[in-house]
C-alpha cells in the first residue's frame, strides 16, 4: 500500500563538520552523507533554478497566469537541453556526489550485491543494485530528493510529478552483455538515467528508436524522457565499467490506509 510522503527541506550540509570533529570512521561518515538528503548532492545552479521555478509552477492553477505564461518564466527550463525530440538532459547531481556514489558502488561490488535480474530477457540483463530490495532507507532518501527538488523538473517539462518507482544502480561492462536490445522501460511514466563515471570507460551511449543517439553525458547530468513513447537501447562498451543511476518513475494515486 502506498502512503502519502511529505516533501522535506534539505539540510545545508552540517553533517560533515560534526562527524569529522568527532573523529568517526570515514566509512560511517560517507554513509551518513549519502543518507542525509542535502543541497551539496545537487548541481548548485540547477538547485537554485528549481527553487525559483517552484512557486511559479504553483501559479499554473491560476487561469490568468496560464494565459500569459512563457517558457522564460520558468528558470529551470533554461538549464535543460533537448538532445532529440522529447529526450532531455539537465545537470542534476554534483561532481562530489557522483564520486561518493562510485566509491559506494565499489563497496556494493565487493559484497557481490550487483546481480542480473533473471526474470528479464537475457539480452536486456544488466548487473544492477535495486534500492528497494537492498536498501529501503536509501530508497526513501532518494525519494525525499525527488519530492524536494527533482519533481519540479518533471513538472516544468511534463506537468507531471512522480511518487513511486524503481531506483537502481546499473553496471554496464563488456564482460556480461555489450549492448542491450531495443526495449521500453516497462511500467514507468518517466525514465531518468544519470551517469556517474563518464570518461572512465570506452563506448556507451543510448540510442533511441527512430530518433538517434545521445552520447554519454557528463557525470551527474540526468537524461530524462517519457518512457512509453521512447524505445531505446544501451550502446556497446569497448572497455571499462559504466555506472549509471537509473530511475523508472511513476505517478500513482495515493491510497489512504483503512484503519477500521
Ligand atoms: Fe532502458
Amino acid at each position: 500500500m502506498l502512503h502519502a510522503r511529505k516533501p522535506v527541506a534539505l539540510s545545508r550540509g552540517m553533517v560533515p563538520a560534526l562527524f569529522v570533529s568527532m573523529n568517526i570512521d570515514p566509512y560511517l561518515v560517507k554513509n551518513a552523507l549519502l543518507l542525509t538528503p542535502a543541497e551539496w548532492m545537487l548541481n548548485p545552479e540547477t538547485s537554485k533554478a528549481i527553487d525559483e521555478t517552484k512557486p511559479k509552477l504553483k501559479h499554473f492553477t491560476d487561469t490568468n497566469f496560464r494565459n500569459i505564461a512563457k517558457p522564460e518564466d520558468f528558470a529551470v527550463l533554461s538549464r535543460i537541453t533537448e538532445h532529440l525530440p522529447e529526450i532531455f538532459s539537465i545537470p542534476l547531481f554534483s561532481e562530489n556526489y557522483c564520486k561518493l556514489m562510485v566509491d559506494e558502488i565499489q563497496n556494493i561490488k565487493e559484497k557481490n550485491m550487483f546481480k542480473v535480474n533473471e526474470s528479464e530477457e537475457k539480452d536486456v540483463q544488466i548487473e544492477e543494485f535495486v534500492f528497494s530490495a537492498n536498501s529501503p532507507g536509501w530508497y526513501d532518501v532518494m525519494f525525499q530528493l525527488i519530492y524536494a527538488k527533482v519533481n519540479t523538473i518533471f513538472e516544468a517539462i511534463f506537468h507531471r510529478k512522480v511518487n513511486t518507482g524503481i531506483i537502481q544502480l546499473a553496471n554496464y561492462n563488456p564482460r556480461e552483455v555489450t549492448q542491450t536490445s531495443w526495449h521500453h522501460d516497462g511500467g514507468a511514466d518517466i525514465t531518468m538515467v544519470v551517469p556517474l563515471n563518464t570518461n572512465e570507460y570506452k563506448g556507451g551511449g543510448t540510442e533511441f528508436w527512430r530518433k538517434g543517439v545521445v552520447d554519454p553525458l557528463p557525470n551527474g547530468s540526468a537524461l530524462i524522457f517519457p518512457t512509453f513513447s521512447n524505445m531505446h537501447r544501451g550502446l556497446p562498451l569497448e572497455s571499462g565499467d559504466r555506472y549509471l543511476f537509473v530511475f523508472w518513475l511513476k505517478y500513482q494515486p495515493v491510497i489512504e490506509e483503512n484503519n477500521e
